[in-house]
C-alpha cells in the first residue's frame, strides 16, 4: 500500500476525474447520502448535492456556466454556486450541501465526515 492509505482514510470513491468534461457535472449515488454532483471547473473538481433545493431536480442536468462558476437548475433556471452551494439566483434561496473531495491518482473521494 502506498503513503496514500492515510490520506484515504474514510474517504469513499466517487468516480473517477477524467469522467467528468469541463463544464459538466456527473451524478453519484452513495449508499447512505443523498445523490452527489461532481462538476468540473476547468479542470478543478467540485461535489455538492445533486438536488436542487427549489424542486425534485438533479443539477447535473443543468448547464453550467464556466465564467460565474455555477449550474443553473434545469427545471426553473435557479443557480448555485459550484464552490460554495450558495443559491445565487432565484428562485432558488437555500443553498446545497458542499462535500468536500480530494483526489488521489485520478480517482475522485468523499473526505470522511
Ligand atoms: S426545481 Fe430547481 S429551480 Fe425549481
Amino acid at each position: 500500500m502506498s503513503g496514500n492509505a492515510m490520506t484515504l482514510e474514510g474517504a469513499i470513491y466517487l468516480c473517477e476525474a477524467g469522467d467528468v468534461p469541463n463544464g459538466e457535472g456527473k451524478r453519484v449515488m452513495i449508499d447512505g447520502f443523498n445523490p452527489i454532483g461532481v462538476f468540473n471547473l476547468e479542470g478543478e473538481l467540485h461535489a455538492i448535492d445533486d438536488t436542487c433545493t427549489h424542486g425534485d431536480a438533479s443539477l447535473c442536468d443543468g448547464e453550467v456556466d464556466l465564467d460565474f462558476g455555477m449550474v443553473a437548475c434545469p427545471f426553473h433556471q435557479g443557480c448555485f454556486d459550484l464552490r460554495t452551494g450558495e443559491a445565487v439566483t432565484s428562485p432558488c434561496v437555500l443553498p446545497v450541501k458542499v462535500h468536500p473531495i480530494t483526489i488521489v491518482d485520478g480517482k475522485v473521494y468523499l473526505k470522511g465526515q
